[in-house]
């Protein structure tokens, strides 16, 4: 039996793009069609049915919930900011509110407005300026109900995926752009960190809390030799701490958003820096479980890393951790299996404060389309009936009662 501190926040996170539905106006949208890449189109209808779907995490104890706002929703034009979109997401905070559900936002979660986009989105010189623009906007509307802020999701994924790999818009593969890209997306967050605390001093709001969402992966040397323990090393530091390091140098994060999910069994063939950045165990060694991606499983793999984020000093919050199957079992053996991995970090000192599942139900899993089934709530995609999994009612248990049996 281990038993989590009372005040723990549990839920589950999601993204506006991938459940909302019908978000025309983003990069993303565009791209889909361009592409002739699955659809997102009404995904799960969740701009319209998120009270449904609220009253669902309520049932299943639930006291947190992620979501992120829709800039393409929120500045459709260049300067044109739509009240509507504004009064939407502060009526949907107000429903997790009032069934008692802390709100996690998120302001930048992958996709950007159409206009930015062609401006150059996150590689154009006034991309910074933009986003502060658009989050002032949101923070001055939802700051007296909302305590923490992602202001972005996973920069690491989203310049690689991006900008390097060219597999997500706007499809480039330049390291330079890639760092570029980053570059702004540090400063952003730097700029809006300090914006929004300003902004809560301003009105005497207690404290917000801040951070980004950092994704990072166990990066694990297959046989100890100097070359894979120096290649886990160095992108360690490079996809895991690097934009850690860079805020806490200029005093920008109350906490750390920790989203986690695989290992990456690093194996380097020979010397070479494409080798020690990329080369991965092609031999099926030390084998592990793998979800409906491919992806390996390893709870143990979240320890390690709440470890190495004690230097920190900072509460952990784990903002997204989550399993693709079509076995449920195997979806509760994947939580019971994490959160036995953080509870060990916390008896070891590491503060974590919360743990939200990724997703709340199933959804658009970007250049993946709809395959992938993420969710503790099923999505019958043709009705958009939703059906709680088994799953979801043994993690309800946990949430209710804070013990994992
Ligand atoms: C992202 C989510 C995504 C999930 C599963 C995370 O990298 O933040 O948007 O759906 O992983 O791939």
């Amino acid at each position: 039996m281990i038993q989590f501190p009372k005040d723990f926040l549990w839920g589950a996170a999601a993204a506006a793009y991938q459940v909302e539905g019908d978000n025309r106006h983003a990069d993303w949208w565009r791209w889909e069609k361009e592409t002739g890449k699955e659809n997102s189109g009404p995904a799960c209808c969740h701009y319209d049915l998120y009270e449904l779907d609220f009253e669902l995490a309520r049932g299943l104890h639930h006291n947190v919930h992620r979501l992120s706002v829709e800039w393409s929703r929120i500045e459709p034009e260049k300067g044109k900011f739509s009240e509507a979109a504004l009064k939407h997401y502060v009526d949907v905070i107000l429903a997790l509110r009032t069934r008692n559900i802390e709100p996690v936002v998120t302001l930048h979660h992958f996709t950007n407005p159409v206009w930015l986009a062609d401006l150059g989105g996150w590689a154009h010189r006034r991309s910074v300026d933009y986003f502060l623009r658009f989050s002032e906007r949101v923070v001055r509307a939802l700051a007296p109900h909302v305590r923490y802020w992602i202001t972005i999701n996973e920069p690491t994924i989203y310049t690689s995926h991006a900008y390097l790999f060219g597999v997500w818009p706007p499809q480039e593969r330049s390291l330079l752009r890639t760092r570029r890209v980053g570059r702004n997306m540090i400063k952003a967050h730097i700029k809006a960190y300090r914006r929004i605390h300003k902004i809560y001093k301003e009105a005497s709001f207690p404290k917000p809390m801040i951070s980004i969402a950092q994704h990072m992966m166990a990066l694990v040397p297959c046989a100890p030799t100097l070359k894979n323990r120096l290649a886990a090393w160095l992108r360690h530091k490079m996809f895991n701490e690097e934009y850690l390091d860079a805020l806490c140098r200029n005093k920008a994060l109350d906490f750390i958003g920790l989203n986690y999910y695989s290992r990456q069994l690093v194996d380097v063939e020979k010397w070479g820096i494409g080798n020690l950045f990329a080369d991965v165990c092609k031999k099926n060694h030390s084998p592990v479980q793998k979800n409906a991606l491919g992806w390996d499983i390893y709870p143990e793999g979240l320890c390690d890393l709440l470890l190495k984020l004690k230097k920190y000093n900072l509460p952990v919050m784990i903002t997204e951790n989550g399993i693709c199957t079509s076995d449920d079992r195997q979806r509760w053996e994947f939580i019971a299996g994490h959160l036995t991995s953080i509870h060990k970090a916390m008896k070891a000192g590491v503060p974590v404060a919360g743990y939200l599942y990724w997703s709340l139900m199933d959804n658009f899993e970007w250049d993946k389309g709809f395959g992938p089934r993420f969710g503790l709530i099923d999505i019958d995609y043709k009705t958009q009936q939703r059906t709680v999994r088994e799953s979801a009612v043994k993690f309800s248990q946990v949430c209710k009662t804070g013990i994992l049996e």
